[in-house]
């Protein structure tokens, strides 16, 4: 029996609400999310380019749970078709995708397009156009060329014009057809997580300096994206474009903690999203601030957090068309005392801001080592975000829960009841406009660092069959029956100060 089945008695509470606050509003949508190497497989099919995912996975497999790798995952280069079906079978508005830049540019550059590589996605696309099923695409997920990476990867400032080449290379080919754009999946991990902590690909640590060349390689690498749609491709197709963050959303241990805690927002969020959604632009003064002095005492000349230009601030503001906001979990923090120890940030304390880390007693631990359960923290996020940017339209592009196998996953199923009921308040008692929702994710896959021992997927997948078939779960069922009514049927809660060790 896991932790959740143990612990959540679920409550049904719809006394005190109406079948109105359990409906989402007219033209909310609805999708699910997967990412190229998670699912894909296909590693090395036709002219593929390796990825540094691939490199890492092949070099260290003992960095992974399982010793695993991405080498065929889900197979979903095979079996895309199938992964249509379920998007159908769950009424799904969108399915969200992330392309591979090795498929699709071998080398990296746009030199050469591998004519496979270009064809999966084209097929992809069009299967789910044909079922009414949007495609809602991310262009870079973590998987970057390891021929990039050789030179640097995201630590180089001419990544920004890298990816620029490859943008133009996708919008080109699907522009015509896709109207969801996503740039950059999560720069949070692939700068703060990658750097800080050395498990994730590429394997190199570089907690005060590379950590933060990557923050800012990353944010012009996305505005010189979305500005060449904005100039080239929207006058043509009108779509949108914007980049998905991670928000871990801080709550103070003690009243004495707002400061720090409203420190370690903007660390965590606000570092990636005042450059492009504030009137200011530019990184978050309080962080700028912190990144100075820290920088000083470490005996650099100057911050590590590299300035941007006038000019540079001025391209990144104003870099979207729509808000996209991954959520998971929350955290408390605390000033940290006098010789106190760090583990790093920010999988562990926010070492640059002096705080210590920590989850609330009753807040459960899902499978994965970091990811604790408070439902709470996506509305609280998403009110701190309106307030700092106003009430832009915002997409959830992901939220989800990590169990164990098993198909009657009503953990998960509370999971999605407990967020989404979050989501509702946020709507209707907070006014926040969110549109759409994504669970995370579609099917069973390569979960980074844990292999495939954590199972995120309304679908279950079975790795041990060849044509890796796809079931669904309780959740996929559930999950079907919240998109057709357009509502939750009831809500339910975790009882509250449980201690779950
Ligand atoms: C990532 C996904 C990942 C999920 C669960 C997100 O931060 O974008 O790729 O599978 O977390 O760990």
């Amino acid at each position: 029996m896991d932790w959740f089945q143990t612990v959540v008695l679920s409550t049904v509470l719809s006394a005190s609400w109406s079948a109105e606050d359990l409906t989402f509003p007219p033209g909310f949508m609805f999708g699910a999310a997967t990412a190229a190497y998670q699912v894909e497989g296909a590693w090395n099919v036709s002219d593929k380019g390796e990825s540094a995912w691939d490199r890492y996975t092949h070099e260290h497999p003992e960095k992974i749970k399982d010793h695993s790798n991405g080498d065929i995952a889900c197979d979903s280069y095979h079996l895309w078709r199938r992964d249509i079906e379920m998007a159908v079978e769950l009424g799904l508005h969108f399915y969200r995708f992330s392309i591979s830049w090795p498929r699709l540019l071998p080398s990296g550059y746009p030199n050469y397009i591998s004519e496979d590589g270009k064809n999966y996605y084209s097929n992809l696309i069009d299967g789910l156009l044909e079922k009414g099923i949007e495609p809602f695409v991310t262009m870079y997920h973590w998987d970057l060329p390891q021929s990039l990476q050789d030179l640097g990867g995201w630590t180089n400032p001419l990544v920004a014009d890298w990816f620029y080449d490859y943008a133009r290379v996708v919008f080109t080919l699907y522009g015509d057809r896709v109207k969801w754009w996503l740039t950059i999946n999560e720069p949070l991990v692939m700068c703060d997580f990658v750097y800080n902590n050395g498990i994730l690909a590429p394997p190199i640590m570089s907690p005060e300096l590379g950590a933060y060349l990557c923050s800012k390689n990353v944010l012009v690498a996305h505005a010189k994206a979305w500005r060449l749609y904005d100039e080239e491709f929207r006058p043509k197709y009108n779509g949108k474009v914007s980049v998905a963050n991670h928000h871990v959303w801080f709550d103070p241990l003690t009243p004495d903690d707002a400061e720090l805690a409203e420190l370690a927002r903007e660390d965590c969020v606000g570092k990636y999203t005042h450059p492009i959604f504030s009137t200011t632009g530019g990184w978050p003064p309080s962080i700028e601030k912190v990144m100075e002095e820290v920088s000083l005492k470490r005996g650099y000349k100057s911050s590590s957090l590299p300035a941007f230009t006038p000019e540079e601030i001025a391209l990144v503001r104003g870099t979207y068309d729509f808000y996209a906001m991954n959520h998971y979990t929350s955290r408390l923090i605390r000033k940290a005392k006098e010789g106190e120890t760090f583990t790093a940030w920010p999988l562990g304390d926010a070492v640059d801001l002096g705080g210590i880390v920590q989850r609330r007693a009753d807040w459960p631990l899902s499978t994965s080592f970091w990811f604790y359960v408070y439902p709470e923290g996506i509305r609280r996020q998403l009110v701190w975000l309106r307030k700092q940017y106003g009430n832009l339209e915002f997409v959830i592009t992901e939220n989800g829960l990590s169990t164990y196998a098993g198909l009657d996953d009503q953990d998960r199923i509370d999971y999605y009841k407990n967020y989404l009921r979050q989501i509702l308040l946020a709507i209707k008692e907070d006014g926040v406009n969110v549109t759409g929702y994504t669970a995370w994710t579609l099917m069973d896959n390569f979960e980074w660092m844990d292999g495939y021992a954590t199972k995120l997927g309304l679908y279950e997948v079975d790795y041990l069959d060849p044509q890796r078939k796809r079931t669904p779960r309780a959740s996929a069922r559930f999950y079907a029956d919240l998109i057709k009514k357009h509502a939750l049927d009831s809500v339910t809660v975790a009882p509250p100060n449980v201690t779950i060790v």
